[in-house]
């Protein structure tokens, strides 16, 4: 059933350019420049005069949900919040029947979301779910969705769902500035081709397997570890360092780079490791100073950068290179040696790495 991989996890990484095909079928048609996701469409006039969007979710699926918020503002230009559901909950939120809220949700049954959404809709708003679990308790009580259809997902650490959650996000934004006119046709016959080359890209990522395994080697004995990036290459930052500590037990953070300065830097020394995405994109030359200021404290640098790379080769301790993309994939990307890192730094630890301590696969109590 693992499919001959030792671990579900490793075979779920290794299964997603295929989730990524599968949940971009029959939604993309690049050549003429169209987004189809039938579950919501008959919300289009909704989402043509919707004037804020507010995400709920929780762990993974709330980094998704920040990823998403840099996409749907850049592409929709849509202004997006995005909360953890179980702060949006209890905190009597400001939401009227004008508000599209959407859910994120791998199980589609985490209490606090599901409260969350009960408290949104009552209230009067349009309730969108974007979930995996066909039927599961979420997508039953919404108005509408998408489903992220990455077939089931065992390992208690999310991998395969959270990239298709990103890619239903993704497709979202397009379709949304479709609509509302934000994004140029030609822009998007350009960027749905390269959507539909992801998967390919995603494949030439797990090639980096060889390479993460030797960086686990040397990071797997730190007690702490800080995962930086800038623009959406913060969530995936976040998410890096989730993916750490749920499965190796070691303490990690994930930062906007340039908070580091704000308080993290003062933790910097031989011992601790710190990850960057630092692809080629609009924040590359402050990425880089970011890396000088940790190099300068004797930090031990790794960095994910676009193939080809030889400035932040000549710095950084240790690079994984993943093919270029357009800035709007790069998450999509970049996640996947996160994701092996993790994975091996476990395996290494002897963890149990399918089925963590004191973790379960869906949370359903609050
Ligand atoms: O099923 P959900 O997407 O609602 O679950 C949310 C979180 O419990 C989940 O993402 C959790 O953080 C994972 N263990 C992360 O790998």
């Amino acid at each position: 059933e693992k499919g001959g991989y030792d671990h579900f996890m490793l075979k779920e990484i290794y299964e997603q350019p295929r989730s990524i095909r599968d949940c971009l079928r029959g939604r993309i048609y690049p050549q003429q420049g169209k987004v189809q996701l039938g579950g919501i469409k008959e919300y289009v006039e909704k989402l043509k005069n919707v004037d804020r969007i507010i995400i709920v979710a929780c762990g993974t699926s709330w980094h998704a949900g920040l990823v998403g918020e840099y996409l749907i503002e850049e592409y929709a230009r849509v202004p997006v919040e995005v909360e953890y559901a179980s702060e949006f909950r209890y905190r009597n939120p400001i939401i009227t029947e004008k508000d599209l809220v959407i859910a994120i949700s791998q199980s589609g049954e985490t209490a606090d979301t599901m409260a969350a959404i009960e408290l949104a809709k009552e209230k009067g708003a349009t309730i969108f779910g974007i979930c995996n679990v066909v039927g599961a308790s979420i997508p039953r009580i919404t108005h509408a969705g998408v489903y992220t259809h990455a077939g089931p997902e065992i390992g208690v650490a999310s991998t395969k769902a959270f990239t298709a959650q990103v890619t239903v996000l993704t497709l979202i934004a397009f379709y949304i500035g479709q609509k509302r006119g934000a994004i140029k046709q030609s822009t998007l016959i350009e960027y749905l081709t390269q959507l539909d080359e992801i998967p390919t890209l995603v494949e030439q990522a797990l090639k980096s397997n060889d390479r993460v395994k030797e960086i686990a080697e040397k990071f797997k004995n730190s007690n702490n570890c800080l995962f930086l990036g800038r623009g959406s290459s913060f969530p995936v930052a976040l998410e890096g360092a989730l993916k750490l500590k749920e499965i190796s037990y070691i303490h990690a953070e994930g930062y906007p780079a340039a908070e580091m300065k704000h308080g993290p830097i003062a933790l910097i020394d031989e011992d601790m490791p710190v990850i960057f995405i630092a692809t080629k994109h609009s924040s590359y030359e402050k990425v880089i100073s970011n890396i000088q200021e940790v190099k300068a404290r004797g930090g031990q640098v790794a960095a994910i950068v676009t193939q080809g790379d030889t400035t932040v080769k000549d710095m950084a301790d240790y690079i994984i290179e993943i093919p270029e993309v357009n800035e709007a994939f790069v998450p999509l990307v970049s996640t996947i040696p996160l994701q092996l890192l993790a994975y091996h730094i476990a395996v290494m630890r002897g963890c149990n790495v399918d089925q963590p301590r004191n973790l379960a696969k869906s949370v359903t109590v609050e």
